[in-house]
């Protein structure tokens, strides 16, 4: 397993990091022993970056994240979020510092390494309209509040979660105040990461990674198999969410799956295996990503993931053709 420095943190991260979301549902619905097999392996083979939230199954990701990781005494690095809500308008500090209370305490741990922001960021927060948009002034306490909490030893770093407006988030990163991203980066949406034409259908980030990177932001790539659509076919596993809203691609998950079929000429060409191996390794092609994450149903897929991490970033010509492909 390779590592990258997030930003200018001091955490080393592996390029393939492990989603503990609703989606991939293992950390949330799957049965504790088939959670503590696959996170043994996860660390066995490198992994070391783990991604939570107190919304991820009601805190139930959190819990038995941190169950295992102090069962198996493991070293990890752990993420984790803080959703603001409509009611937490004007006591955005204090809402800040019982999240991460009630993470630290779920978590078991003293300190988190990365708390990050769960909304959607826009200009200004107008939570009559969209409850689960925050504004730049918004953050700017936010970060104070990290600011803090770093202080009292609770956290260790702080991103955003680059989802929203544009503009917004380019903005965002201008004024440089956190020390990473999480932004959507796929092969359906790549834009975050990639120049697509005119014409492009879903919301264009813009690019995003590289001024972030640009200001010593690490830069974690989700939704990398576009909640599993990615995968090509429409079947999900017993403890994944049977339904995905997909961010920033068509309207419906099936929709997503038929758009994935568009890149099946890498596996007809023999580039590839199969359409995971495609873009788990399109994620990890692009030089500013510290870490992607993969939201995981089942041990198999995991070890699938890793192996083809293994596998390096995709080739050069292929990575051209790809960019060359009509997206629209
Ligand atoms: N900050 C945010 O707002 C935010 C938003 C989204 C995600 N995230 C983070 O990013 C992580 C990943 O995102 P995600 O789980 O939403 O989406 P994802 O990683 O794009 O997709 C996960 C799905 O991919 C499928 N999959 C994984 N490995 C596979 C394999 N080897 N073969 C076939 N299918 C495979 C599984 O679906 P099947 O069940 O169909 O096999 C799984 O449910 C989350 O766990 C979370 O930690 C953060």
């Amino acid at each position: 397993m390779k590592y990258n420095t997030l930003g200018g943190t001091d955490l080393r991260v592996s390029r393939l990091g492990f989603g503990c979301g609703s989606i991939g549902g293992l950390l949330v619905r799957g049965e504790y022993p088939k959670m503590r097999e696959a996170l043994a392996r996860a660390l066995e083979l490198g992994v070391n970056y783990f991604d939570t939230a107190p919304l991820y199954g009601n805190g139930q990701s959190e819990v038995n994240l941190g169950a295992v990781l102090r069962e198996l005494r493991a070293e990890a690095l752990i993420g984790t979020k803080v959703r603001l809500a409509g009611k937490d308008v004007g006591r955005i500090g204090e809402a800040i510092t019982e999240s991460v209370e009630g993470s630290l305490r779920r978590l078991g741990r003293r300190d988190i390494d990365l708390i990050q922001v769960h909304n959607r960021i826009g200009f200004t927060w107008k939570p009559e309209r969209d409850p689960d948009r925050i504004g730049l002034p918004d953050l700017g306490t936010a970060t104070e509040t990290f600011e803090a909490l770093q202080r009292q030893g609770k956290v260790r770093f702080w991103g955003i979660t680059a989802m929203g407006e544009t503009d917004a988030l380019r903005a965002a990163v201008a004024a440089g105040r956190f020390h990473s991203i999480q932004v959507p980066y796929n092969l359906l949406n790549p834009t975050a990461g990639t120049i697509v034409g005119r014409g492009f259908p879903f919301q264009d980030y813009g690019q995003i990674m590289e001024p972030a990177s640009q200001k010593g932001m690490g830069v974690i790539a989700i939704r990398i198999l576009a909640g599993g659509a990615l995968s090509g076919a429409p079947e999900r596993h017993p403890v994944a969410s049977t339904w995905v809203n997909p961010i920033a691609s068509e309207e419906r998950y099936g929709d997503d799956v038929a758009r994935a079929r568009r890149f099946s000429f890498l596996v007809e060409e023999g580039v590839v295996n199969n359409l995971v191996e495609a873009a788990v390794r399109f994620a990890v092609s692009n030089a500013n990503v510290s870490t992607a994450l993969l939201g995981i149903s089942s041990l198999e897929q995991l070890e699938e993931a890793v192996k083809y991490v293994e596998r390096g970033p995709l080739p050069g010509e292929i990575l051209a053709r790809i960019q060359a492909q009509k997206l629209n």
